[in-house]
């Protein structure tokens, strides 16, 4: 296994990702916590520096252990790690001036000699690499036994290596997606440790699972299922690991899409034998929401049940000391920082967020290294349905936040209905996996209509479909005018109160992608 330092860089999780591609196994610990015992301990077959924010010239600014450089395995230094190994073995580094600090796009060229390190590298005719640097300070001197392998205009060290010892360092970032053949480095760098690329999601499933035990020992773990993927794959890998020793809770608030209970307890219940509670408190959700129509008021409303329902059932389970949640690495923001402390900061989880300091209980959140992506493989790994694992994301507060203005069971049913025809229409059309997210939302008006022979005064609605990356950006989907048509038509002629359709076309920003 391969051991990261991480001093602090915000991509540092990107190096993870290359070498997971490459199917190496790695882990990511805080520079703070690697010590030279607990170096020997791991034991890495390689070591990589992540980059970082310090300045190797400030006093008490972050280093390795000694041992690192000792222990006779092949190091690859990236940016500040670069610095800190040049500064580290006998070279010298530079404070950063405005002539010599370096951000974007930048290309490097090779000297005579070419290592392994840079097979396939240069090879496109043009003779240079486009890289990505970062950087404030530089290497003004490199240390004894490194040598140059490539330069650029602003880095005369932008690629040395030491090839004796398999020492590399990089001023840029080979993991971002500007570095465009950055991969390709780190694939050089772990053949050359000698890493066969035999580790799989399989092999990613047993060491959680080995984890999880580590961590739980015979305490109990109480997991929120929403039917999410997230929470859906968490589930399921922490019954792996602890069988028994882990209860779900299920809170139907009464908010969610048509069946959609009644399919994920069903899902859960038919293939997984997991203690599943199936919290039906829609009665106290909507009791709650009546007459309310301000969009935070909902939300906090909303958020404050789910947590006193979620306490009222954990504190039936016995023994409960864990929480779980399918927190994924995105939703975790997590800087070594600037000042050198071990403060960490992590952005509170929106669905039980609060609940575990109210509780006195640890956390265990297994999906914290991956991206979404990999969290899918980990599920299609674990045999969730191809159906759970694809799924558009759902908000926690559920319909509500689709229902503006009041919300009513009338309101609710309709939507529910409309909601279904849309996502069959999407479905039948073959178009979901294009979309990031799609939805019905029913409008806070009736408009006037013609049916048949008679007068309608109906319920409008409005439907959303758009494509994102993260959610954090969006644009609407572009559906044909066919397609529109069809599904208005569909969703008039099928749901009873509905007399108009709108499509959204409003990307984020302006708009958000839900319409509260
Ligand atoms: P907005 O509406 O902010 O939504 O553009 C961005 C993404 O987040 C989802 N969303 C939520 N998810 N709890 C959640 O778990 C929430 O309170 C919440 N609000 C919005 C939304 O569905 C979209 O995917």
């Amino acid at each position: 296994r391969l051991l990261i330092i991480d001093f602090g860089s915000q991509v540092t999780q990107l190096i993870a990702r290359r070498l997971r591609e490459l199917n190496v196994y790695c882990e990511i610990h805080p520079y703070q916590k690697v010590t030279d015992a607990s170096l020997k301990e791991f034991a890495p077959k390689a070591i990589i520096f992540s980059g970082g924010p310090d300045s190797v010239m400030r006093e008490g600014s972050p280093r390795p252990p000694k041992a690192a450089y000792e222990m006779g395995v092949p190091i690859l230094g990236i940016c500040y790690g670069q610095q800190v190994m040049m500064h580290d073995l006998g070279g010298r580094v530079e404070a950063g001036e405005h002539a010599t600090a370096e951000f974007g796009r930048a290309y490097v060229t090779p000297t005579e000699n070419r290592p392994e390190f840079l097979k396939g590298w240069f090879m496109d005719g043009t003779g240079k690499e486009q890289v990505w640097m970062s950087h404030g300070d530089h290497v003004a001197e490199i240390a004894p036994g490194f040598e140059v392998y490539g330069t650029s205009p602003g880095a005369p060290f932008a690629i040395t290596a030491d090839l004796s010892r398999n020492f590399y360092a990089v001023q840029f970032h080979p993991e971002v997606h500007h570095t465009p053949n950055g991969a390709t480095l780190y694939e050089n760098f772990v053949r050359l440790a000698g890493f066969t690329g035999d580790w799989t999601m399989g092999a990613y499933r047993e060491e959680m699972i080995a984890k999880i035990r580590e961590q739980v020992g015979d305490s109990h773990v109480i997991c929120g299922l929403s039917g999410g993927v997230d929470s859906s794959v968490t589930a399921i890998l922490l019954h792996e690991a602890i069988g028994d020793q882990l209860t779900c809770v299920f809170v139907d608030h009464g908010l969610l899409r048509l069946n959609e209970a009644t399919e994920v307890v069903k899902m859960f219940r038919d293939n997984y034998n997991i203690k599943l509670i199936h919290a039906d408190e829609s009665d106290l959700f909507l009791g709650e929401l009546e007459g309310v129509s301000d969009p935070e008021t909902k939300r906090k409303t909303i958020g404050k049940l789910f947590i006193d329902v979620f306490q009222k059932y954990a504190s039936e389970i016995e023994d409960a000391e864990f929480l779980a949640q399918g927190t994924l690495y995105p939703d975790v923001i997590e800087s070594v920082s600037f000042s050198g402390g071990p403060s960490v900061t992590i952005k509170s989880h929106h669905n039980v967020g609060g609940l575990p300091e109210k509780m006195g209980l640890k956390l265990v959140e297994p999906l914290r290294e991956l991206f979404k992506d990999e969290v899918r493989a980990l599920g299609h790994e674990l045999g969730l349905p191809a159906s759970f694992i694809g799924r558009h994301p759902f908000p926690g507060p559920g319909l509500a936040i689709r229902c503006p203005g009041e919300i009513t069971r009338e309101k609710l049913d309709i939507l529910r209905k409309a909601d279904a025809v849309y996502i069959d229409q999407i479905r039948k059309h073959g178009l979901y996996d294009d979309i990031w997210q799609a939805f019905a939302a029913i409008l806070p008006m009736r408009t006037v209509g013609v049916m048949g022979d008679g007068r309608t005064y109906d319920y409008a609605l409005a439907l959303r479909a758009v494509t994102s990356v993260d959610g954090m950006t969006a644009d609407y989907y572009p559906f044909s005018h066919e397609f529109l048509g069809e599904t208005s038509t569909r969703i008039i002629n099928e749901v009873k109160g509905v007399n108009r359709v709108f499509y959204d076309c409003t990307s984020k920003p302006p708009g958000t992608i839900e319409l509260e």
